[in-house]
């Protein structure tokens, strides 16, 4: 009887133990993906500086970034009936690091998705063009899962990075979409009814971009001045 809840108590330390090292190669884990955005970050940044000393504008107004909560990656996992490892964490998730460009213009999205994606150390994984084949519900934003190298004691390591780039009209579209989505006690016809009139807000947030574009085309094109 002793000897078995001696049995017992082993297994609980070793059972502890091996949750201890799983925490521990976690922990690291999270640490990898928050450089892994740090250098996606600056890869931007250093776009944004070089493209404003050349063309005297900024093609990026502002970034965002976020490390998925280990809530959500947990939930994630769990809902796709896979054991919460370090293992299948970086196996299966391509959105634990994520950064978010929100761009002047349309086209500042593309030149930097091309700018990104042709650097050396830079693999691109996947594209989802959300602009040119928007969500039914009129979502826009072109998303890359690119893998990039973030260098360690004596080791490399290639680390995903989930990137949405869009431009300031979708991110104000999609900001309010998120925030509408999780309204509770909206009864059916209501909710049908926002999400018609948010798909309408989406195609008059398209024209805009086209729009501005059009502008901005115009303005850069412009003869100058005779006295300038
Ligand atoms: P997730 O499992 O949610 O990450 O989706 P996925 O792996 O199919 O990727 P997808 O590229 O479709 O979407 C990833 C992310 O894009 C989401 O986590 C959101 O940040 C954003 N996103 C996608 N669709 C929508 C949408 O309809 N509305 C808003 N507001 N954001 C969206
Ligand atoms: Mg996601």
């Amino acid at each position: 009887m002793e000897e078995k809840t001696l049995r017992q108590k082993l297994a609980e330390v070793l059972t502890d133990k091996q949750v201890a090292e799983q925490l521990v190669l976690t922990r690291e884990l999270m640490a990898r993906y928050k450089c892994a955005i740090y250098e996606a970050e600056t890869k931007f940044r250093v776009l944004n500086e070089i493209f404003s000393v050349q063309n005297e504008r900024n093609p990026i107004e502002s970034i965002k970034t976020r490390l998925k909560s280990p809530e959500s990656i947990a939930e994630k996992l769990l809902r796709r009936g896979l054991p919460v490892t370090p293992e299948t964490i970086e196996r299966e998730l391509h959105d634990v690091a994520g950064i978010r460009v929100i761009c002047s213009f349309l086209d500042d999205i593309y030149m930097l998705a091309d700018c990104i994606t042709g650097q050396d150390d830079v693999t691109l994984i996947q594209t989802k063009d959300y602009i040119k084949n928007p969500k039914e519900n009129g979502y826009r934003s072109l998303h890359l899962i690119i893998e990039i190298p973030i260098f360690l004691y004596g080791e490399t390591r290639n680390m995903k990075v989930e990137i949405q780039l869009r431009t300031i009209t979708m991110e104000s579209w999609a900001d309010l979409e998120h925030k509408l989505r999780y309204k509770k006690n909206l009864s059916g016809d209501t909710q049908a009814q926002i999400a018609r009139q948010l798909a309408d807000c989406a195609e008059l947030c398209n024209v805009l971009d086209r729009k501005m574009l059009e502008v901005k085309s115009k303005v850069n094109g412009a003869a100058l001045p005779a006295d300038a």
